[in-house]
């Protein structure tokens, strides 16, 4: 019996020199055909198995040929479909059924059945396709995250003894140090992913030091940007104005772009790589300070101005201001719109400062800016 089986010519219902090249479960160099065929019985999920006479190469496969699945011609090889095996050679694990995705063991009290296989390999975004020869517990499989816009990146997802893939997913293009790992060194406007967006919406960055060894992100702002710190103080005597007094901090900044960390989205208000400065020192962003108001004449000159309209982006909208320093107080606050938050305030010194740190959230969950940036292209580099 034995001698026969592994004679394929003896045995009916085999394609001599075919083999079924896709849907395959295991691959294992097998000392005989019988060995293949005996682990395509144990294994629920096997239907039918190709095998190389000359390297002992068995391979099990999920499907049987058909019509749509057609036969390969391949010398050597021959295939057959496990329904015209399992009598001849299933041993204990002839009348049990064990459930998908499990191997039966047949032990010599019995037979028990074990987990050995993930299924077919999930479709994974914004990666090309899987290309596999195993499916069981402890496969690993390769693949390329690729795409346009895509951190190109080596993956490899796993079959885990629960028999389910683990994937590592592939990321998106997110910050200034991903495009210039592409070999893009241009400071200007690209749409990264941001990891505080879940690598899943596209923001409008630009990129500055781009052909420096730690390129930096800044969100362009269309609009107004302005922070004021007056040289102002108010008489003592009748609650008047001096417009020209020697207020060593003063300073008035139009900001052009902002600071971001694409990790969290946080705003670097300190940073002034592209604050406009008019007069005086530098002021952070989202700030309205003075240092005038020393009697109770309730005047505040500090003043800001955020408006990120355009950007696709808001100001967290769980962030507010707080009164801050001697004497603090506000001509007015106001947060007319997402977009938009003036505040006049000041103090002796003090104002109105963010209650957090300030960062940016997406204006909607579907935004669309219309103005131009371009998505990184980078096939197979890194
Ligand atoms: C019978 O097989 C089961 C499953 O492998 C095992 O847990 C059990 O210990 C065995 N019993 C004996 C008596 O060998
Ligand atoms: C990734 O893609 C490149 C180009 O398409 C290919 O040469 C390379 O072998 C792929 N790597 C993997 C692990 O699939
Ligand atoms: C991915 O693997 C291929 C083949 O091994 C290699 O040529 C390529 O550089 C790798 N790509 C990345 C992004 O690591
Ligand atoms: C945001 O990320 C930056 C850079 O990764 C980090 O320095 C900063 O502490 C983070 N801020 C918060 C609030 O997590
Ligand atoms: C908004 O700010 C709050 C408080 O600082 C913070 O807990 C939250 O994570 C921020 N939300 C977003 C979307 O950044
Ligand atoms: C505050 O916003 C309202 C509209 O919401 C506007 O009518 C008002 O003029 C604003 N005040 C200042 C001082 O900007
Ligand atoms: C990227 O640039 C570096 C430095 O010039 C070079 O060594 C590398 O070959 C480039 N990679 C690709 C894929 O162009």
């Amino acid at each position: 019996m034995d001698r026969m089986c592994t004679d394929p010519n003896f045995l009916q219902r085999i394609s001599i020199g075919q083999m079924l090249p896709s849907h395959k479960i295991q691959s294992f160099i097998a000392p005989g055909l019988m060995v293949c065929a005996r682990e395509c019985v144990y294994q629920t999920n096997c239907l039918s198995f190709n095998f190389d006479t000359e390297s002992g190469q068995c391979e099990l496969t999920r499907a049987e040929a058909g019509l749509s699945l057609p036969l390969v011609s391949k010398p050597g090889f021959v295939y057959a479909t496990k329904s015209d095996w399992i009598t001849a050679i299933a041993a204990n694990c002839q009348h049990v059924k064990c459930p998908p995705n499990h191997r039966c063991v047949p032990e010599l009290n019995g037979t028990h059945c074990v987990l050995n296989d993930c299924g077919i390999p999930p479709t994974i975004k914004f990666a090309a396709d899987v290309d596999y020869t195993e499916t069981i517990v402890g496969a690993k499989l390769g693949y390329n995250c690729s795409r346009p816009g895509m951190k190109p990146q080596n993956k490899t997802m796993t079959c885990t003894p629960y028999g389910s893939w683990d994937v590592e997913p592939c990321r998106k293009i997110s910050s200034c140090a991903d495009v210039q790992r592409c070999n893009v060194t241009d400071d200007r406007e690209y749409w990264l992913y941001p990891e505080a967006f879940g690598y899943a919406n596209k923001v409008k960055i630009y990129c500055h030091g781009m052909n420096t060894l730690n390129p930096k992100e800044y969100v362009s702002l269309p609009s107004e940007n302005l922070v004021v710190y007056p040289s102002a103080v108010v008489k003592y005597s009748y609650c008047g104005v001096d417009y020209s007094a020697n207020v060593p901090k003063a300073g008035k900044v139009h900001f052009e772009k902002v600071r971001v960390h694409p990790k969290n989205m946080t705003i670097d208000g300190e940073d002034n790589q592209f604050a406009n400065l008019r007069w005086g020192k530098f002021q952070a962003y989202g700030r309205a300070v003075d240092c005038a108001s020393y009697i109770s004449c309730r005047k505040y000159f500090g003043f800001f101005r955020i408006d990120t309209t355009g950007t696709g982006l808001v100001i967290n909208r769980t962030v507010s201001w707080v009164l801050h320093g001697n004497r603090a107080g506000q001509t007015y606050f106001n947060r007319s719109s997402d977009h938009v938050i003036t505040a006049k305030c000041g103090g002796y010194c003090g104002g109105c400062f963010p209650d957090s740190q300030l960062s940016f959230e997406l204006e909607a969950e579907t935004s669309t800016v219309v103005q131009s940036a371009s998505d990184t292209m980078c096939s197979d580099i890194f």
